[in-house]
């Protein structure tokens, strides 16, 4: 028997839009502003134009983040309460509207209103109710953080209202106010919504939307009065958005690509991870950032799981999106088919084998791609490394859960992840070995508001839902207390010449670089001269350069024991390493005082045992969560080291500020090459007879002394570092290694110009610095027989 239409109505959207002349101004200070230059938006089904919509220029940008700035003390005065009231306004009037919602988006965007309706609307309701719980409990729950001010979000066209209800609903909790761009494919629900936020008495300029394409980005991206920008998109635009903002300030957040795994073992129930598959790659025609396009399945089952998973393709019904029964609905636009189809040719040219199901036929109008399988791509194919952004999956076999976990991570992206094992030790043995912001475990694409959501490697970085995504909109008030880092003097007449020391038992000591636990030399065999405060020569230090980054680099790589040991183990080393500097203590604290001509270099001797201690408390105390979303089993979400970080140390307080950054790096199980201050060197280099002698693994820290600039530079353009700090004072350093990470959209930490009080735990402690040195991944372990 074969299904009939069933279509739902598309009356109230058409009469909605109708009523509105089907042209939009923009929505700025809680008022519409008269169409300007406008642009169409289409309904991809059929190519019928649906609206127009205006492009908004950086005078109109610039109109919206001034209202935004004007709303931003009423908004806070409001309190947590007050903001609570209203977003639980908005979460029930969006249940009211759900209907017109999910028409509407259905309408603009091409996809099933199986998936509006089911999906879509209820995630976003669901946003905004948990939301709204957060601003209730935000002084409570975030004590010590404020709201950052005006933030800017742009978004895809992919999940519109959802990735706007991601966006908007976490920025109200914390107090902040809003300039919203929804992609210009799709800006109709955004344009519903804005009506809605009139309804719920949302105050005037909090929320303003501006339509438009990348222009109006980049407007957004580059106006000074924006504090935080939150981006969902492409990988490339992700990049542009990053170099852009370097050096501003601004505080950023980026959702991109991915190229997510399937992994089904031989021991999985093979019917389930089918229909886990048709929602990991045919939802949304496979336009998601998190679809499980790469089928990993192992050898043993190969056959069998392809022959049914054929099968179920050739069961998909692709259709009108409005028609109830549907599976597959219509791509946003041409272009993306043009896209797809040019990516699936290359893998049919290049001899791979490519499944559409006989019996789909396509619409004679509109923009339209069937379920697609190709199989005998190499690992190394365009169909296997890029987005394809459609409904195409890729499969490939492995014979041992080593080679899955080995080719699960051979891609430059890191978002999400699925594992299909009915050995639950297999599964929870593969969770952290993958390298992705989420793992499903005999699940795929299930989400929740309370389960933070977002990447690993270049797939972005920041976390949207959960706690972690509320911290995306705070600030700790410590960072507005921060000083001007002090400019450090160099001494006034160098005194290079040789005086022979008094000392009968004097032995010239030279200072090495320290790679992989070994002293080194410097690869290009010079060294810098270290001269003290009077301006006598101190001693020299290595001048490190490329080679030796490389080097330290590649040694921090190998040293993944240290990531694997137990958080216990790793405190264990730290308090060894404090142990053995304050036996050291009087010495250190002389050549604190010597090099810096300091008062405080007891003191600092002192502070810096002290921190080794906080973080060695810390090291196995910064436990996950466990989520409870509404599915029937938990969520588990890890704190989990980056992997190598690059540090640049401050120049003050030569011994604390080095330790004050590498110890909370490597207590939550990262690796570091760290450059030490570049003035004052010395501090650092004595550290590695300190670590030699307190069970640190080598390759743990590196250091690698020289110019602060020149190795900046270095590891910032280096694709096997995934993470760089920057502290020691220098804007145009910070800002020039933030510009640099675009290239592997590395994480960043800078500070800037301003300085850190060292000595004080508020400014130099805390989650905040253990956010900057972790990455969450949120495992999903549903449960039942
Ligand atoms: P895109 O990244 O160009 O667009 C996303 C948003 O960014 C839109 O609102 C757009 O107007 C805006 N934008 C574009 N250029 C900008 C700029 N220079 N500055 C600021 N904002 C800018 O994505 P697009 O072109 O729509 O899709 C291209 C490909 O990107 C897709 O085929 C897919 O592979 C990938 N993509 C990935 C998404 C994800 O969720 N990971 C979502 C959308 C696209």
């Amino acid at each position: 028997m074969d299904y009939g239409p069933a279509p739902e109505s598309q009356k109230e959207a058409q009469a909605w839009l109708e009523q509105r002349s089907r042209k939009f101004g923009l929505f700025i200070d809680n008022e519409w502003t008269s169409p300007g230059e406008t642009f169409a938006c289409y309904n991809p089904a059929d190519g019928s134009q649906l609206a127009e919509l205006t492009q908004a220029s950086a005078v109109d940008v610039a109109r919206a983040v001034t209202a935004a700035r004007k709303a931003l003390p009423g908004w806070q005065a409001l309190g947590g309460h007050g903001r609570a009231k209203i977003m639980y306004a908005i979460a029930r009037l969006m249940q009211k509207h759900a209907r017109l919602f999910a028409v509407l988006e259905t309408l603009d965007n091409g996809k099933t209103i199986r998936e509006t309706r089911d999906a879509d609307l209820p995630l976003v309701a669901r946003h905004f109710y948990y939301h709204a719980g957060w601003a209730q409990l935000l002084d409570e729950e975030f004590p010590g953080h404020r709201a950052v001010g005006v933030v800017g979000q742009i978004v895809p066209w992919n999940f519109p209202l959802l990735m706007l209800a991601w966006k908007i609903a976490p920025a109200l909790a914390a107090g902040n106010t809003i300039v919203f761009k929804p992609a210009e494919f799709t800006p109709l629900t955004a344009m519903l919504f804005a009506e809605i936020c009139q309804q719920a008495g949302v105050p005037a300029g909090v929320v303003n939307i501006v339509t438009g394409d990348g222009r109006t980005g980049e407007a957004i991206v580059g106006h000074q009065g924006i504090d935080k920008l939150a981006f969902t998109g492409s990988t490339e635009v992700g990049r542009i958005i990053r170099e852009a903002t370097a050096g501003t300030g601004k505080k950023l957040s980026l959702e991109l690509g991915g190229k997510s795994p399937f992994i089904v073992f031989e021991d999985a129930d093979l019917d389930a991870a089918v229909e886990g598959l048709v929602d990991s790659i045919w939802f949304n025609q496979g336009q998601v950032c998190c679809a499980g396009s790469r089928l990993l399945v192992q050898e043993s089952v190969q056959d069998r799981f392809l022959k049914k998973l054929k099968a179920r393709m050739d069961n998909l019904r692709l259709g009108s999106p409005l028609d109830k029964s549907m599976d597959i609905g219509a791509l946003v636009d041409p272009i993306q088919k043009q896209r797809i189809a040019g990516l699936v040719d290359s893998a049919r040219a290049e001899g791979c084998e490519v499944y559409q199901p006989a019996g789909c036929e396509l619409p004679a109008t509109g923009s339209w791609f069937p379920p697609t399988l190709i199989t005998g791509a190499s690992t190394s194919a365009a169909v296997a490394q890029a987005e394809i952004f459609g409904p195409v999956l890729v499969a490939m076999s492995f014979r041992t859960p080593a080679e899955a976990v080995q080719l699960a991570n051979n891609t430059v992206y890191g978002l999400a992840s699925c594992v299909w094992t009915e050995n639950i030790s297999l599964a929870l043995d593969m969770a952290p070995q993958i390298k992705a912001g989420v793992v499903w475990i005999n699940t795929a694409n299930q989400f929740d508001a309370a389960c933070g959501f977002g990447g690993y490697k270049e797939s972005g970085y920041g976390r949207e839902g959960g706690r972690e995504g509320m911290f995306e909109y705070l600030v700790p008030v410590s960072e507005d207390a921060r000083p001007a880092a002090p400019s450090f003097k160099k001494p006034a007449k160098p005194d290079t010449e040789f005086t022979p020391s008094a000392d009968p038992f004097a032995v010239d000591r030279t200072a090495k670089l320290y790679i992989g636990g070994k002293q080194a030399r410097p690869d290009g065999a010079y060294s810098r001269a270290i001269h003290g405060a009077d301006g006598k020569f101190l001693g020299e230090v290595g001048e490190g350069n490329r080679k030796d980054i490389r080097n330290a680099v590649e040694a921090a790589h190998k040293a993944t024991g240290w990531t694997k040991a137990t958080a216990h183990n790793r405190a264990q080393v730290l308090y060894y390493i404090a142990e053995n500097l304050a036996a050291r203590g009087a010495e250190f604290a002389e050549r604190i005082a010597a090099q810096t001509g300091s008062k405080n270099a007891e003191k600092e001797v002192q502070a810096s045992i002290e921190r080794l201690f906080y973080w060695a408390a810390w090291a196995d105390k910064y436990d996950g969560l466990a989520h409870q979303p509404p599915m029937h089993g938990i969520t588990v979400a890890l704190n989990e080291a980056i992997g190598v970080i690059g540090i640049v140390c401050p120049n003050e307080n030569p011994l604390l500020g080095f330790i004050s950054l590498v110890a909370p790096a490597i207590a939550v199980g990262n690796r570091v090459v760290a450059v030490p201050s570049e003035a004052y060197p010395l501090s650092a280099t004595d550290l590695y007879q300190v670590f030699d002698t307190s069970d640190l693994p080598g390759g743990v820290v590196n250091i690698v002394t020289g110019s602060a600039d020149e190795l900046a530079r270095t590891l910032a353009s280096h694709f096997d570092v995934d993470a760089i700090w920057r502290h020691d004072g220098s804007a145009a350093g910070c800002a020039e290694v933030e510009k640099l990470s675009a290239g592997s959209l590395k994480r960043t930490w800078t500070g800037g110009a301003k300085g850190r009080d060292w000595f004080s735990t508020a400014q130099a402690g805390g989650r905040v610095v253990l956010a900057h040195a972790s990455q969450v991944k949120n495992i999903w372990i549903p449960y039942g027989v």
